[in-house]
């Protein structure tokens, strides 16, 4: 796949040194041939982005969408509202929703579903433990949570991305290896099969400036998703610019 995606994800923690600074430098920037460049924000800010963002080279989104469509759901927020705010991405999944949080595969895969049917790309994370690494487990989990999703959307992942981040390399500093990145992300390119091709696959966990252009030139990394390296805007376009130096390698 010859196109590259760079995410950002600022968790719950604020962009610095502001997020208005940071959204209206980002709006500065150019465009990239070939890459996509997106940011998931916390929901407060995601009418902020849209307003600092419209009409710039960066796409937004939000971290977590409801499978719900609408009703007496306090605190939820729905993916046709994330898609009134012009978001087009949102994350899906991630290992502290599934760990802190207790979202199941069923449940994630009702989100994506949910986002997708609304017009919003979702990024669905899966991952492994440290521990499960070290039993060997790593290809089962991470296979289990893909084959949920396969059979949740009944084999369609068109308008999906895929994010494989090992959950002992978020935030530890500490990226994948390049040989154990590439060898999960060839193990789900296989898996998903029929989609293989027109799913973008991400690496995520400890992505820096220093790294990014090294695990986007493997095989089968389209893309990253930036937590901490997402936070100043210096780090993040620096990703994006080593993004652009990966497109069609
Ligand atoms: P990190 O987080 O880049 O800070 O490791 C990645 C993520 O959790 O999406």
């Amino acid at each position: 796949m010859a196109r590259r995606w760079v995410v950002g994800n600022w968790k719950m923690v604020r962009a610095q040194p502001t997020v208005p600074e940071w959204l209206q430098s980002a709006a500065q920037q150019p465009t990239r041939a070939g890459v996509d460049v997106s940011v998931a924000v916390p929901a407060p800010y995601v009418f902020l982005a849209q307003q600092l963002l419209q009409g710039s080279s960066l796409a937004w989104g939000a971290q977590d969408v409801s499978w719900d469509e609408e009703g007496a759901h306090t605190g939820e927020v729905s993916a046709t509202m994330l898609a009134e705010s012009g978001c087009s991405i949102v994350l899906v999944g991630h290992s502290e929703r599934r760990l802190r949080f207790g979202e199941t595969d069923a449940q994630v895969t009702a989100k994506a579903s949910r986002a997708r049917a609304a017009g919003i790309r979702p990024i669905v994370c899966v991952g492994e433990l440290a521990a499960e690494r070290r039993a060997g487990k790593a290809e089962s989990v991470v296979g289990a949570q893909i084959e949920a999703l396969l059979v949740g959307l009944h084999g369609d992942l068109s308008g999906i991305s895929i994010a494989y981040e090992p959950i002992w390399a978020i935030g530890t500093g500490v990226a994948a290896a390049p040989e154990e990145a590439a060898a999960m992300h060839g193990f789900i390119r296989h898996q998903l099969g029929g989609s293989a091709t027109s799913t973008p696959l991400l690496y995520g966990g400890s992505v820096s400036a220093e790294n990014a252009a090294q695990l986007m030139s493997l095989p089968d990394i389209d893309g990253v998703l930036v937590g901490g390296g997402s936070l100043r805007t210096e780090s993040f376009f620096a990703i994006c610019d080593a993004a652009a130096r990966c497109v069609g390698v």
